[in-house]
């Protein structure tokens, strides 16, 4: 009974801290988080890749979807840019290219269903699906991404 309420206490603690913290980001705070996600993802895939980790196909898989999910969030939270004194590094040109952005957006998105689609079962498949992904991500922060300060 007393660990039943007290589960119940920390389940509810738990949802009240995720969404106070939801309602007091921002869209920039918001996007910052989902896009740390997608390279959190990109940290587990990459060190496959380049064979620091053993390649595993159902780790491969998940992180894939874990990292497609993250990024179809940040995708709509790009859509206005930061209010002012914000701190960031998405640039400007972001609000004045139209729709660019968003068509790498969508590259990104399509490199990653084709990834999960294809369910690469060892390295030499997953290796050219990785990369088509990563070339998205370079791609997009060499126009849109300002440098680390
Ligand atoms: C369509 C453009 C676009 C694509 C594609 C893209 N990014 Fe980003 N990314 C950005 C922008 C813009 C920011 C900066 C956001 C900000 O600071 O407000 C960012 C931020 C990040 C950050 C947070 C860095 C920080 O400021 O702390 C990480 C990590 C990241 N991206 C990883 C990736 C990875 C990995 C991929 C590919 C799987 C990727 N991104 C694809 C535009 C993109």
């Amino acid at each position: 009974m007393t660990k039943k309420i007290t589960l119940k206490a920390v389940l509810i603690t738990t949802m009240l801290a995720a969404s106070a913290s939801a309602g007091g980001h921002t869209a920039t705070e918001q996007r910052i988080i989902a896009m740390k996600a997608v390279g959190g993802e990109m940290r587990t895939l990459g060190g496959m890749a380049q064979g620091k980790v053993a390649y595993d196909d159902f780790a491969a898989l998940s992180a894939l979807e874990t990292m497609r999910n993250a990024a179809a969030a940040a995708q709509p939270l790009f859509a206005a840019p930061p209010m002012e004194g914000e701190e960031t590094r998405a640039m400007a040109a972001i609000w004045e290219d139209g729709s660019d952005f968003d068509a790498q957006m969508n590259a990104m998105l399509a490199a990653l269903d084709a990834a999960i689609a294809a369910e690469p079962a060892d390295l030499a498949s997953f290796t050219p699906l990785f990369g088509a992904v990563a070339g998205t991500c370079k791609a997009c922060h060499e126009k849109y991404r300002a440098p680390e300060e």
